[in-house]
Formats: C-alpha cells, structure tokens, sequence
C-alpha cells in the first residue's frame, strides 16, 4: 500500500534520537542515580513511577505497566502511526524521510502509489465540492435545511464537512473526468460506476454526502444520506471495499477525537456516525464504526490512544445487543469498559435533539455504568421477574457473569446487590456460585494466577506486588532479564531449557521474539529489541524486566537454578491435572483408574522433590 521505511533508517534515527530529550518535552524529569523519573503521562499520579533510561534508550512506568522505546512512546502519546514517529523524529536529528524510499522496487509499487495518491486526491477535491453545494447553493438548500432542521449546526456540518450531491448521473464523473482522473482508477475507488457499454455513472446521487477520513484526516470514502428515507433504496449508502476504505480499519472521526480522547482518557463508541456529529460540542472523544461490528484492528486503533472505552449504542433491543458483545470483546483486549445507556430505543442523537449536548454528556456520557452493571440490566430484559422462573434464570445468568469476574471485592459487591435485590441470603448465592465456579478453574488454572492480571489490565490499575510473585514467575523473569542484557547468555538458557516453555505466555512470547531478534543479527540492545514487540502489553512487561537490577556476571549455576524454578512449575500443574482426573475417576466409581492415576500422583510428587 504505502512505502516502507528501511530498517538501517529506522536504527539510525533511533540511535541518534536522546530519549530522555524527546520525552522531556512531555514530562518534566529528574535524575535519581542511574535513570530519569517523572509523573507518567498515561496515567493520572502524584508521585512519580515512570522513569526513563537512557542507558537502555527505553521508558518504563511501573504505575500503569505503559512502556517501550522512543517511537513507541511518540506512537502511546500523541497516537502516531510507526511511520510518523519515525518521520518526526528523524526531521529532528536531520534525517529526513525520503518518500521514493519504497521498498517496492519496480514501477508496479510506483503506479499502485500514484494511484492511492489519486485516489484520495479525488476524494478531497469532491468533500470540498459537495460542502460548498450544500452550504451555498440553491441547489444544497433543501439538504442543508433538512439538517438545520434536525438539529445540526452549521459548525458542525463545517467540522465535518457534509455535502450534497446532486440527483444527477454524471456530474461526478464529469467533474472526475475533466480534473483529469482516470476513470479506472475512480472506479476502484468506488466513486463511479461503470455501464456495461462502458460508460460511467455517479454512485451517490442526490444523497447528503458524510466524508469518511482516515487515520491521517485524508478523506478515503463517503457514506451518503437520503433526505426522505424510500423503499427502493437504503437510507445510507456507503463507498464499497477498497484499497483506502476497510471498513474494519476504518473509524469515522479517529483523526479528529485524537486529542480529546487523551485528555478525556476515554473513547466514547457509537454504533452511527450522526451520533459521532451531534454529540461533538460536548463529548469530542466520540468515534464510531462504519456500520460494521467491532474489529480486532478496530480495538488495537482504539488500545493507542487510550485504554477506556465508553460503548454508547442505540437504546433499542439491536443496540443492547451489540453492545454486550462489543464489551465482552473490548474487556478480552486488556480494556475497560463502561457503557452509557439510552432511555426508550432513544439513539445519542436522539437524545442531543430532545434534550440538549449538555444533558447528553451529564445524564449519559457521565452517567455510564461498570459493564457488570451494565450486564445485570441486560439480563433483565425480556425476562419477567415477578415470577419464579424468570427471576431464577435472571439470577443465574447473572451469577455466571459474577463468576467470570477476577476480583474477590467484586464479586462480594455483586453477590451482595443480587441479595439485597431479591432478598436471598448472601451464603446461599455464594454457594450456587462455587457450583459454577470449578469448571471454570480448572480450564483457568494458568490465567487465574496472579501474576497474569496486571498485564492483561488497563493501565491505571497495575499493580506493583513484586513481593507476591510466586517464584516461578521470578524465575522467568530473571531469565528473561538476563537474555535481554547479553546474547550469549540467551543462547545458554535455550539450551538449558531444552525446548520446554515459559509458564506465562507472555513471558514466552517475549522470550521467542528475543531469540528470534539475536538470531536476526543483532546483539543485546533494548531499545531496538522492543520496538519489534507487536504490542504494547508485551512492551510494557519486556521494559519492565528490563528495569530490574541484575547480576551482570551470572554464572551457569544461578541460571539453572532458575530453569528449574520454571520446570518445577509445569510438574506442580501437572499434578494439579492429574488430581482432577482423579476425582472424575471416582466419581465415576472407576477405581481401578482412580487407583493408577493415584500411583502417578505420587511419580510425580517424588520427581519434584529431586
Ligand atoms: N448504516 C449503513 N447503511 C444503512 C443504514 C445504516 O451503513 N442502510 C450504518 C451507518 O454507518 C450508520 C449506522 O449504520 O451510521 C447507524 O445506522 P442508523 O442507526 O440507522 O442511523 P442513524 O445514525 O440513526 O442515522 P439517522 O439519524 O440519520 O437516521
Ligand atoms: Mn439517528
């Protein structure tokens, strides 16, 4: 799609980029001994857990967990692809960018960029047709009262830069055509369409034209409005799929809510972007999909900018819906979430026009609850809870929602409403929640361990109980410590541990990225080495450890004994295992097995204690 800046380049400006100076116009630093600490712009603080290394080249805070090297931190700050980082920095330290460094070398890469350029091209110069038709002409006039009249104000329809285009068959394509566009390539852009005589015709026709931006503001698609809904053709239509607009990477406004998101440290999702428009005065951190569901790509845009995710969909039976799955999926990805419900099938635009921006932002944005609560009321629905059966299947449902929860307090806090709710005694609840639990332990037993939370949590509640980590979790962690700082001794640990996993999968995962990145050439360096981490949970635990003091001269011996720290590890879970079968065994008065396996356990506990 777009060029690739080399590697060397990348090194280059890295190497020749001071960490401590770019982030120093971020946070104010202080030296203390070897590092440089501040109060970390990621996460509210009083006192100072971020530090800065310049001998490592990378940043760490040991509040929130947030970490990684320069570009990593220009990427986390002000939300910059790679590339911009990249490209800031090197116009800093006077490497500039050469934008014919493509690394495809041919004329096809030449062509399929001019293209692309083309293509957004096309797209700008139309945004800015179809904004002057609306605002200025007769032609624009039923269009823009339409909105007028629904609410939006003129600086919005400003901001936006909604249009019109006109009920017409080829003026587009006319106007494409005399700019000197080619039609093929309009054509691939979704813009016109081509006649089987091989004429072209306009795609949107007569329809209030919403420009759709990416990431960098360039205008990439447009989704166009019928003034009066009919039968023969759908409300909205949409640009296709094309090589500038994927829907599942697309997400209208990102460009713009950037900074408000940063400083509200919070996203606020809406399921349309009319809701993204006319809540903008109050709440600017809106962003919405293109009338797709939630994608992976989408939560990984969102997880750069902040890790607080307010869902505010339709109120109706649909938007509920949508909503309990987009949070399930986002709460998967290490983020938090909180939804902002609407009354009577009410959407936020609704809303904003019954009421007003202020009260949305109060009773809505402000009002929105945990995900739990969120949850219990989407149990409710539809289920009748003056009788038995419906209250009992509300309480189950909801039970197993309290079951999947980490925490100990909150699942009290919960068990303790549903009680006070239907007045039921809190022992009883705690009971039917233990019959739900085992299953769920036992297929958790790796990921329920403390050690694996504070990663997968947003940053703002990382813990700091380094004293609580169970020693197999040190182990590894020295191991890892030790891999970073020298690549011999990276060597000599993967052949201690002889093709025998870590126990954390991050820990795991880091350790193959690091042997993979010696292996690639270079040598023990930090800062390169978590700029190849494709994520920012890795980087954060892989700063982390390389935050920790360690022995620069270890031996064999302390290494081993950490190997075996992690080995032992996998043999106690092994038993755990083996202790569950057991049961099943007998409880199936399967004896003669319950007995074998019985023998294993104590294989097994005797192995450990070599
Ligand atoms: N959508 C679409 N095609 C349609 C209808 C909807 O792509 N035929 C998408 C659009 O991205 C739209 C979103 O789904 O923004 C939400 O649709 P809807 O709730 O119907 O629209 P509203 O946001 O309520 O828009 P309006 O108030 O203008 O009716
Ligand atoms: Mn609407």
């Amino acid at each position: 799609m777009s060029e690739r800046i080399p590697d060397e380049t990348v090194d280059d400006i890295r190497q020749k980029t001071d960490i401590v100076d770019v982030i120093s116009d971020y946070v104010q630093l202080k030296k203390q001994g070897r590092n440089y600490f501040g109060l970390c712009p990621f996460h509210g603080e009083n006192s100072p857990s971020f530090s800065v290394s310049p001998d490592k080249q990378i940043f760490h805070c040991f509040g929130c967990g947030a970490g990684g090297n320069v570009y990593s931190f220009l990427m986390d700050h002000d939300g910059v692809t790679f590339k911009e980082a990249v490209s800031i920095l090197g116009s800093k330290v006077g490497v500039e960018i050469d934008p014919a460094s493509a690394d495809e070398d041919n004329k096809q890469g030449e062509n399929a960029k001019n293209q692309y350029q083309d293509q957004i091209e096309a797209h700008e110069l139309l945004a800015k047709f179809y904004h002057h038709l609306l605002m200025n002409t007769n032609e624009g006039q039923e269009a823009l009262e339409y909105m007028i009249g629904r609410g939006f104000t003129e600086e919005q329809l400003k901001t936006f830069r909604v249009g019109w285009s006109l009920p017409s068959w080829d003026f587009t394509s006319e106007l494409l055509k005399k700019r000197g566009f080619d039609p093929a390539s309009m054509e691939q852009a979704g813009l016109i369409i081509k006649r089987d005589n091989g004429s072209y015709f306009d795609r949107f026709r007569g329809r209030i034209m919403f420009p759709v931006e990416n990431d960098r503001g360039q205008v990439v698609a447009f989704s166009g409005r019928l003034i009066q809904a009919t039968k023969e053709e759908p409300k909205y239509l949409n640009s296709p799929e094309t090589p500038l607009f994927q829907k599942n990477k697309i997400l209208f406004n990102y460009h713009r809510a950037r900074g408000a998101i940063r400083r509200e440290q919070s996203v606020v999702l809406y399921e349309g972007f009319a809701d993204v428009i006319s809540t903008n005065e109050q709440a600017a951190h809106g962003i919405a999909t293109m009338g797709t569901s939630l994608s992976a790509q989408h939560i990984g845009m969102i997880k750069r900018l902040t890790n607080k995710v307010i869902i505010c969909y339709d109120g109706d039976q649909a938007g509920v819906e949508a909503a309990y799955k987009a949070a399930k999926e986002i709460t998967s990805s290490g983020l938090t979430v909180k939804v902002a419900m609407l009354p009577n099938n009410m959407d936020p635009d609704d809303y904003v026009q019954k009421h007003n921006a202020e009260s949305f932002r109060k009773e809505i944005i402000d009002s929105s609850v945990s995900e739990m609560a969120f949850k219990m009321r989407y149990h409710r629905m539809g289920k009748n809870l003056t009788t038995e059966d419906g209250r009992i299947s509300y309480i189950q449902a909801v039970l197993k929602e309290i079951s999947a929860l980490q925490g100990a307090v909150e699942k009290e806090l919960y068990l303790k409403q549903l009680s006070d709710e239907f007045d039921l005694s809190l022992n009883a609840l705690t009971q039917q929640l233990q019959s739900i639990s085992p299953k769920q332990k036992q297929t958790d037993i790796k990921t329920n361990q403390p050690e694996n939370k504070p990663a997968d949590q947003p940053i703002g509640v990382f813990h700091r109980k380094s004293t609580l980590r169970p020693a197999y979790l040190t182990a590894e962690r020295h191991l890892i410590a030790h891999m970073m700082a020298n690549d011999e001794t990276a060597y000599t640990v993967q052949t201690l541990l002889n093709g025998e996993v870590l126990n954390k999968d991050e820990h795991q995962a880091i350790y193959t990225y690091l042997l993979a990145f010696y292996e690639g050439g270079n040598h023990s360096d930090a800062g390169a080495f978590v700029q190849i981490l494709p994520d920012r949970h890795l980087r954060a635990i892989a700063t982390e450890i390389n935050m920790m003091d360690i022995n620069p001269d270890v031996g064999r011996d302390e290494l081993n004994d950490y190997v075996a720290e992690v080995l032992k590890y996998q043999k106690v879970l092994k038993i755990k295992e083996k202790q569950l079968e057991e049961k099943e065994a007998e409880r199936q008065h399967d004896f003669i097995k319950a007995a074998q396996i019985g023998m294993e356990i104590i294989q097994l506990r005797k192995a450990l204690k070599r």
